[in-house]
C-alpha cells in the first residue's frame, strides 16, 4: 500500500472522486458539482494506493498557514477496519507538519468519532447536524504525540 499525494484532475483523482462519490455522497442522494470539484484544485489530496486503485483517501484544506482541515476521509468498503484509515492519517500528519501546519481540525460524522479519538483527536463544542447526519468538530495539535487507546 503506497502513500501518495494525488494531483488534482489526474487519473488517480478520478478514482478518488469515484470512491468518495460512491461511499460518501450517493448514500445521501448527493453528487459532486463541477464547481465543487474545480474548487478542490486548491486543496491537497492524499491516498493509500494499491495496484493502481485508491483504497483510502482524504482531502486537506489549508485554512491558514498553520491550520489544516481534514475532510472527505474514506476507506474502500472492502478494506475498512483493517487499519488503512489510521495508517493514512498517521502519514498525512507528519507530511502536513513538514509543510508548517501545527493543527488539524475536522468535522467527524458521529459514527467516526471513536476512530478519530483513537488517533488523538478531541471533540470541541456541541454536536451539530450536517447533510442530515450528527457531527462533532474535532482537532489535534500536531506537536502532541497521538494517543493510542
Ligand atoms: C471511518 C473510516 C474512515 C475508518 O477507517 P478504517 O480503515 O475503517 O479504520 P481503522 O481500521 O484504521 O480503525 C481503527 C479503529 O478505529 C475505530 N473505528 C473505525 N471505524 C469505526 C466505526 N465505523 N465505528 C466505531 N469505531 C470505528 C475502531 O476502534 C478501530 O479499531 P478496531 O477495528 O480494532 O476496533 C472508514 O471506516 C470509512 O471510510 N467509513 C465510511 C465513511 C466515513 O464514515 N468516513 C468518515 C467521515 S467523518
Amino acid at each position: 500500500m503506497e502513500f501518495v499525494e494525488i494531483d488534482w484532475n489526474s487519473n488517480l483523482y478520478s478514482l478518488e472522486i469515484e470512491l468518495r462519490a460512491r461511499l460518501l455522497r450517493t448514500p445521501l442522494g448527493l453528487t459532486f458539482s463541477s464547481e465543487e470539484l474545480e474548487a478542490e484544485s486548491a486543496e491537497l489530496h492524499f491516498a493509500l494506493v494499491d495496484k493502481d486503485q485508491v483504497r483510502a483517501c482524504a482531502v486537506i484544506v489549508p485554512l491558514s498557514s498553520d491550520l489544516a482541515k481534514l475532510r472527505q476521509m474514506v476507506v474502500h468498503e472492502n478494506y475498512q477496519r483493517q487499519g488503512l484509515g489510521s495508517s493514512l492519517i498517521r502519514q498525512i500528519e507528519p507530511t502536513l507538519q513538514h509543510r508548517g501546519f501545527q493543527k488539524i481540525e475536522l468535522n467527524a460524522r458521529e459514527e467516526a468519532v471513536n476512530f478519530y479519538q483513537r488517533l488523538g483527536y478531541q471533540t470541541v463544542g456541541d454536536r451539530f447536524m450536517e447533510v442530515g447526519i450528527g457531527h462533532w468538530k474535532m482537532y489535534r495539535p500536531l506537536d502532541q504525540p497521538a494517543r493510542h487507546v
